[in-house]
Formats: structure tokens, C-alpha cells, sequence
């Protein structure tokens, strides 16, 4: 392992699997990647490993945690399943998806993680090396994304690193994310599917219209709006740029660079995160985007986009 700071950078072979595992035991932090962005991972049982996690983040404490688990049979002994959220998982559970479902008492889980809510959020991610890391440390991680409370989450080591370094053990680096958004987080308010962040899982069309939660609702995250945010301020359905803009393009519209030249959604989801750490990365302060539009993972997207753009807080989630 290589250090920057403080902070071990893993390589994702079997020693870096082995050590950071070891550090999560320890109680210490450790950011990983999965198939959306890199998390930021704690000992779920540890109080105060998760309470190290807000500390890190500089996150509100009121804001409860994924747990991330290695297997079906874990998630349940932490969360009870309503029927709804059973069937999603039979067959396997899906890539990019979290179920907020009721938490089950008793369990060793810190408190700290669901934040005092009756609800436990639970996601069992499908990348190769969140798996093998979740199946050495065998138990469950809180997880959430790997950066400073309201900056825009990260897709590679380096991305943690820019914004944590130092503040944590280790990244274990699994080089970029393959979707580069966060997971879709459905929840089962009576028993009914809603989605209360749109993400990287599609509902097959199979499956009835979902309910979507509404804006301000208690129960729905991301309550505020601005959140995924750069430091320079947004423009959004920019079709030209205007003096002084950085211009990110989509399709037809150029911009000074692209999301996606061939106007791919799951490209532009990929590249979005990492455009936009790059235009930090550059002391970007205008930023102006292409329109994009809002069918398929564009909804999740436009959702992000919606809140990088947003008038920003003094009190930032
Ligand atoms: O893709 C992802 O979901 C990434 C990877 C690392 O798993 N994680 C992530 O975590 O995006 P975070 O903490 O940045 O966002 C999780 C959202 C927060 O808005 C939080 O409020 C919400 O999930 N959440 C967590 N537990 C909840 C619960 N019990 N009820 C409702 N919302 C919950
Ligand atoms: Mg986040």
C-alpha cells in the first residue's frame, strides 16, 4: 500500500482486501468502491467507528446511513422485508439498488446508523471487490458516500482521496466506478414501493408504475436541495454557453467538453461525478450544462444536476 497523508491508499488484490478489512475491524474508516460510487465504510455494529463516519463528513447526524451486507440472509437479520421488497431481491439482488425497510430491534446495529429512524437502509452491492470485501470483513458496513458532506460523491480513489485525505485509514482502490451514481433508494411506506432517490437501478417494465416520494416528505432523503454540489455555480439546459462558462456538453451539444458525444445515458452517468470533481479540480466557478433528457437513468441525472444547481446552504447534507 502506498500513503497519501495519513490515508493508506489498497491495492485490490488479496493483501489490500485482507488490510482493509483489518482496519474495519479495528474500527477504523475505510472508503471502497462499488458498482455506483466509492463508499465510505464503518463497522455498522462499532458506535463509535459510525460516529467517526459523520465526523469524517462533516455529515448532520440526523442523517441515517446505508449497511452495506455481504449476502441476502444478513440483510434480513438487520431489516424485516415486506413482501414487495422480498420478491425485488429473489432472483438476486439487483445492481444500484438500496431498500429502506423496517429495522429490526435487537440486532447489535449502532444506533448512530439509522439515526433514529424505525427504517434501516440496506443495499448489497454487486461489484467484484465490494463483495470480496464485504465477505472477509463478514458483517455489515455503514456506507455512505465517500465525500465531505454536500460535495459531489466520489468515483475513484483519487476523488476520495481529494476530499478525505487524511481524515481516513484507507481507500481501497478499485480504480473508477462502472455506473458512477449513486443506487436508486426505494422504501415500502403501507407495504408500497416508492422511490426515494432516483439512481442507477431501473424498474424492469415488468414491474407496476413506482410510487415516487413527495418533495419535503420526512421520509424521503436528500431533503435539501442543494447537495452534490462543485464549488463553482451551475447553469442547466445550456444549448450555448455564455461568456466565461465551462461548458459540458451532451449529444448534439458540443460544450467545451461531453458527457456523452453519442448522446449515451449510461455514459453521461459515468462521466457526470467526474466532470464535475474536474471542473473543482480546475477552479471552474461557471459551469453550464446541456439539456439531457428525462427518460431511463436521465431522471437520476437530472435529479443530481437539479441539486448541483440548487441555491446553495450554509448547512450543507
Ligand atoms: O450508491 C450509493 O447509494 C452509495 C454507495 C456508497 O452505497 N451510498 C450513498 O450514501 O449514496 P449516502 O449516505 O450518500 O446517501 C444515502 C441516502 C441519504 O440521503 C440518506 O438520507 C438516505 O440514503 N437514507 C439512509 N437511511 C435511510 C432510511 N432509513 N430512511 C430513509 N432514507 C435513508
Ligand atoms: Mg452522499
Amino acid at each position: 500500500s502506498r500513503m497519501d497523508g495519513t490515508t493508506e491508499r489498497l491495492d485490490p488484490d488479496a493483501a489490500g482486501v485482507a488490510r482493509a478489512a483489518d482496519l474495519l475491524r479495528a474500527g477504523r474508516l475505510v472508503a471502497f468502491p462499488t458498482e455506483t460510487v466509492y463508499g465510505l465504510g464503518a463497522d455498522a455494529r462499532q458506535g463509535e467507528a459510525v460516529a467517526a463516519i459523520f465526523e469524517a463528513k462533516g455529515r448532520p447526524r440526523f442523517n441515517p446511513l446505508i449497511v452495506h451486507v455481504p449476502d441476502v440472509r444478513e440483510a434480513e437479520r438487520y431489516g424485516v422485508f415486506p413482501a414487495a421488497a422480498r420478491s425485488l431481491v429473489a432472483g438476486g439482488w439487483p445492481a444500484g439498488l438500496t431498500l429502506v425497510v423496517p429495522l429490526r430491534e435487537g440486532t447489535g446495529l449502532s444506533p448512530l446508523v439509522s439515526a433514529g429512524n424505525p427504517t434501516v437502509a440496506l443495499r448489497l452491492p454487486k461489484a467484484d471487490l465490494a463483495q470480496r470485501l464485504l465477505r472477509n470483513f463478514g458483517g455489515p458496513l455503514a456506507g455512505p458516500s465517500a465525500n465531505p458532506s454536500g460535495r459531489v460523491s466520489p468515483t475513484t480513489a483519487d476523488h476520495v482521496l481529494s476530499g478525505l485525505s487524511g481524515r481516513i485509514a484507507a481507500v481501497l482502490d478499485g480504480g473508477p466506478t462502472e455506473a458512477g451514481l449513486e443506487s436508486t433508494i426505494l422504501g415500502f411506506p403501507d407495504g408500497v414501493p416508492t422511490v426515494y432517490r432516483e439512481g442507477v437501478w431501473q424498474a424492469p417494465a415488468s414491474m407496476p408504475r413506482l410510487t415516487k416520494a413527495g418533495e419535503g416528505r420526512a421520509d424521503a432523503p436528500g431533503q435539501f436541495s442543494s447537495h452534490y454540489a462543485p464549488k463553482g455555480s451551475v447553469r442547466l439546459d445550456a444549448v450555448t454557453a455564455r461568456p466565461g462558462e465551462w461548458h459540458i456538453g451532451f449529444g448534439p451539444v458540443r460544450g467545451d467538453v461531453s458527457l456523452s458525444p453519442a448522446g449515451d445515458l449510461r455514459e453521461a452517468a459515468a462521466a457526470l461525478f467526474s466532470l464535475l470533481h474536474e471542473a473543482d479540480a480546475a477552479g471552474r466557478d461557471r459551469i453550464a450544462v446541456a439539456p439531457i433528457p428525462d427518460r431511463g437513468l436521465g431522471r437520476a441525472i437530472n435529479d443530481r444536476l437539479r441539486r448541483a444547481a440548487a441555491p446553495r446552504q450554509a448547512f450543507r447534507l
